[in-house]
Parts: structure tokens; sequence; C-alpha cells
């Protein structure tokens, strides 16, 4: 009898091996440089979604985190401290656990428009974190005060979610705040006399399409501030105290779509103003000469007010159409009709 090739016993025998060896190593740290505890809250973020098309497909259980889509870890310490995440057509909340990322400098949900709750509590635990961009998900309820606990946050977005309630003054307790966008959500009430009195920097405040009502506080007129936007909201009253030629940080103010009522004749507009629009309002009096000498401006929206009088003329005026100043009481001269003599 002829001996078998043993060559087929030799192979089952190595593919046994092997088959083994994948088995095992799972439980021999497949999670890589993934720390276990970053991979548990991970986990936890992960389950509370109802995942359909995302970066979190490639969230599989027993594999290194840091090489999942959305995270990065940091390369000495190997702790997570960058989520940033794709989450197309998932459903769910955000889970309690991404408060036990405790090194995480910056989280960014995209496109996570059906996820709806609130932002949980625990994140409060994140000391190192600077930026927070939870812009066009579905979260709502108040916007929570305890965001101020966050201490070094740069960058605040909840733009674009459904918000409601007032804003929270403490807020003007971030002094690292570089940016706040609250912009297009729910919220009512009055914006926060805090908010004049950032005590660091003076962040970028977008605040437009809510429904935010009364006067602007009057403290806000003390701010050098880059860029406001209030626009299309419920806000009456003055707004002349935002302009003050010293403020040579502002270059961007929008106050249109609002209900203001003020007499623009005295306003003295920041030397580096670059875009104003004040339109769809109840501003009244006639536009300063002054204008004319504001170099950087480029963006001139004045329309759908209560304005008189000539729009001067010379400087950097024919940079601005008749649409720039249409539909008020009586403006007259270039670029719409001439005034009538008297
Ligand atoms: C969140 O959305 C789900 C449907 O996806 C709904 O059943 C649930 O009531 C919503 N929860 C909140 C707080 O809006
Ligand atoms: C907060 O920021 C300051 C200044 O940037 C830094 O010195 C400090 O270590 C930060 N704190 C944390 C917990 O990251
Ligand atoms: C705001 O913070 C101050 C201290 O910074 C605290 O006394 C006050 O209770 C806080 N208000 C709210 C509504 O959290």
């Amino acid at each position: 009898m002829k001996m078998q090739n043993p060559f087929p016993l030799y192979y089952s025998l190595f593919l046994f091996f092997l088959a083994t060896a994948t088995m095992i190593s799972p439980s021999l740290g497949a999670l890589g440089k993934c720390n276990p505890s970053d991979y548990k809250a991970l986990m936890g973020i992960k389950n509370s979604l109802d995942i359909l098309n995302t970066d979190l497909l490639s969230w599989v259980p027993n594999t290194d985190c840091c090489h999942w889509d959305g995270i990065k870890c940091d390369s000495k310490t190997n702790r997570v401290n960058d989520l940033n995440i794709f989450a197309g057509d998932t459903t769910g909340q955000i889970s309690s656990t991404l408060g036990d990322l405790p090194y995480l400098e910056s989280i960014v949900f995209t496109r996570f428009g059906f996820i709806n709750g609130s932002i949980p509590q625990s994140i409060t635990k994140l000391k190192h974190l600077k930026v927070l961009d939870l812009g066009d998900m579905s979260l709502s309820g108040p916007i929570p005060t305890f965001l101020n606990q966050l201490t070094n946050l740069t960058y605040l977005d909840l733009s674009l979610n459904k918000f409601s309630g007032s804003i929270p003054p403490n807020l003007s307790d971030l002094k690292n705040m570089g940016t706040i966008h609250l912009d297009r959500n729910r919220l009512t009430g009055s914006i926060p006399e805090s908010f004049g009195k950032f005590t660091g920097t003076v962040p970028d405040l977008y605040l437009s399409s809510n429904k935010l009502t009364g006067p602007i506080p009057k403290s806000l007129g003390s701010l050098n501030i880059r860029y406001i936007d209030l626009s299309r909201n419920k806000l009456v009253g003055d707004a002349s105290m935002l302009f003050n030629p010293n403020h040579d940080l502002t270059t961007h103010i929008d106050l249109s779509g609002n209900q203001l009522e003020f007499d623009l004749t005295k306003v003295k507009f920041p030397k580096n103003l670059n875009w104003l629009d004040l339109s769809h309002n109840k501003i009244f009096g006639g536009i300063p000469e002054e204008i004319k000498y504001l170099e950087s401006l480029e963006t001139l929206k004045i329309g759908y007010n209560k304005l008189c009088g000539k729009i001067p003329s010379g400087g950097n005026m024919q940079r601005f159409r008749s649409t720039s100043f249409f539909h008020n009481k009586c403006l007259c001269g270039v670029p719409l009709v001439s005034c009538k003599r008297k």
C-alpha cells in the first residue's frame, strides 16, 4: 500500500493552528493602541445610535478604535482626543458615555440631522474640550447652563437645532471663546446683559434666526466685537450703541429682519466695517456722510427702513447699487431717484 501524501495532514494542522490563533488573538490585545476605557465609551456612543450609513460602520467591536473613522488618538498617550464623525441618516441620541473620553479636545458631529434629545451633562467632565460642534442636529430643550463649566472651550456651535428657552447668561463665563453659534434655533427671551461682559476674548456672536425679543442690552455697546449677527429675530428699540468708531476690530454687523427703531443720523461707524446689514427694520433719520469714507465697507444693506434724505455721494459710495437703499421712506440721490429741489 502506498502511503498517502502527508501534505493534507500538515496542511489541515496548519489551518487549525491559524484558526485558533485568530480566534485567540481578540482577547490578546485586539484593541491595539485603543485605551480600554475609551473603547467602552465609544461603544456606548455607537450603541445609542441606529446606524444606517455612517462612519460608525467602521467601529467594529474588538478592533483598535484609534483606526476607526472619525477618531484620532494622541500619538503619545494613545488616548482619544478628537471625535469628528459623519452620521448620515443615523437616528438616536448622544450617549452620556461621551463624557467618559476625558482627553477629548474636539467634538464635531456632522450630518446628525435625525439625532434628537439633549446634550448629556457628562460632557462637563471633558476639561480639555476646545471645540464643541453639534450644529445641524435635532437637539431640543434649553441650551444647558452647564456648558459654562467647559472652561477651555473656544468654539461652540449649536446652530440649526431645535433648542428653545432663553440663552444662558453664564456662557459669558467662558474666557477663551472665539465663536458662539446659536443661530437657527427656537430661542426666546432677550439677549443676556452678561454678553456685554465677556471677561476674556470677545467671541464672534451668531444669534440669527431665533425668536429673541426685547431691546439689545446696552452692555453690548462696550464690545469691540469682530462679528455680530442678530438678524431675523424680534428685537426692538435702539441699536446705535453697537456702533463705535473706536471699535477697530468690528467688521461685520448684521441686524436685519428685526423691529429696531433708532435714528441713524448720529451713528458713528466702526472704521474697519466690511459688512453692514440693517435692512428690514424701522430705522429712521438719514445716512451719515462719514459712511462714504469707510474703506473696507463692501456690503451695505439698509433697504426696507424709514430712512430719509440724500444718500451721501463720492468716496466709496459708487460701490453700492440701488438695492442697498431701496424701500425707505424718502431716501434720494444716486443710485436712487434724484432729490427734488425745494
Ligand atoms: C426622537 O426621535 C424619535 C424618532 O426617531 C422619537 O420617537 C422620540 O420621541 C424623539 N425624542 C425626542 C426627545 O424628541
Ligand atoms: C486650558 O487651557 C489653558 C490655556 O490654553 C491650558 O494651560 C490648560 O492646560 C488647559 N486645561 C486643560 C484641562 O486642558
Ligand atoms: C451661573 O454661574 C454662576 C457662577 O458662575 C452661578 O452663581 C449661577 O447659579 C449660574 N446660573 C445658572 C443659571 O446656572
